[in-house]
């Protein structure tokens, strides 16, 4: 009997104490909103939870700690609690397959060769997100693989990272067409861009890494839908969902410019991507391209 009523009076202070905590969120949630925030940032585990009936969320087993519920503002940075790693991998082979088999954009289905999904490690600390795939990438299905994919592998070695090391994406999957051009690229346009990036978005919510680099204006549009030029927002961290992420030149850039200027700016934005990671600097690393 007593135990039942110890138990009684657990259940009646932990429902006290998650009526406030659900007072205190929808406090919160309405003083963000009274200051004009719109979105926030929320954590995957936290969106199951909170659309189970209010008695399941109720017991502690299925609450998310404090520390992952995410009510960041705009502008902050948020790391996610890890995945398990067989649902992680499992997810992750699930999207693969889905994006594989895409049809969403049947202009660019039919003229494709491969869906060029990505290339990497699921669990990278570090992700690289490009702009599309051009033709070396179509023939291989592989990301950044013709010359500026060959100039974007120097860069990740000179970190002392290998491309198994990161994780490499774009932000269409498949080959912009070029009907009636036997060679050259396209900018991807705004409907196969929209139409893409829940992919990209499901990719980065999976791997979870701790620092996006974003290659070129392009990538910069898609992800954070900026139309800032790159010249500008270059060097400059930015938040993608709670994620910092760096723009940086794209690599075909640095291959049509080979002033030292510009390379150096590139290999400035991975030494603050490295220090954001808080990876060993050493001095000839800190030197390159500098003017002697
Ligand atoms: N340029 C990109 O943006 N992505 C690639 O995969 C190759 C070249």
């Amino acid at each position: 009997m007593a135990g039942w009523r110890e138990n009684k009076n657990l259940i009646h202070k932990m429902s006290d104490a998650y009526n406030q905590l659900l007072d205190a969120t929808i406090q919160h949630l309405e003083d963000l909103k009274s200051r004009g925030v719109r979105n926030m940032t929320v954590a995957p585990e936290t969106l199951r939870v909170l659309s189970q009936p209010a008695k399941a969320i109720a017991t502690t087993a299925s609450m998310p700690k404090p520390t992952e519920l995410s009510l960041a503002l705009p502008g902050e940075t948020t790391p996610l609690p890890p995945l398990d790693p067989k649902e992680k991998a499992a997810a992750f082979g699930a999207l693969r397959e889905r994006a594989l088999v895409c049809v969403k954009c049947p202009h660019l289905a039919s003229s494709r060769k491969n869906v060029v999904f990505g290339v990497g490690s699921i669990d990278a600390q570090l992700m690289f997100v490009g702009e599309a795939p051009g033709a070396d990438e179509d023939e291989q299905g592989e990301p950044f693989v013709g010359r500026a994919g060959q100039l974007l592998t120097k860069i990740i070695e000179t970190t002392g990272l290998s491309r198994a090391d990161v994780y490499i994406a774009n932000i269409l999957k498949c080959r912009p067409d070029t009907p009636g051009q036997s060679a050259g690229n396209r900018k991807p346009t705004s409907d196969e861009m929209a139409t893409c990036i829940p992919y990209l978005h499901e990719q980065i919510d999976l791997i979870r890494p701790k620092v996006l680099v974003a290659l070129g204006a392009t990538a910069v549009e898609g992800l954070l839908g900026k139309t800032v030029g790159i010249m500008k927002l270059r060097g400059n961290w930015q938040i993608y969902r709670g994620t910092p992420l760096m723009p940086t030149f794209h690599p075909a850039y640095l291959l049509r410019n080979q002033a030292m200027s510009e390379k150096r700016k590139v290999w400035e934005d991975m030494l603050s991507v490295m220090e954001k990671l808080e990876m060993p600097v050493s001095e000839k690393q800190r030197n390159y391209f500098l003017k002697a």
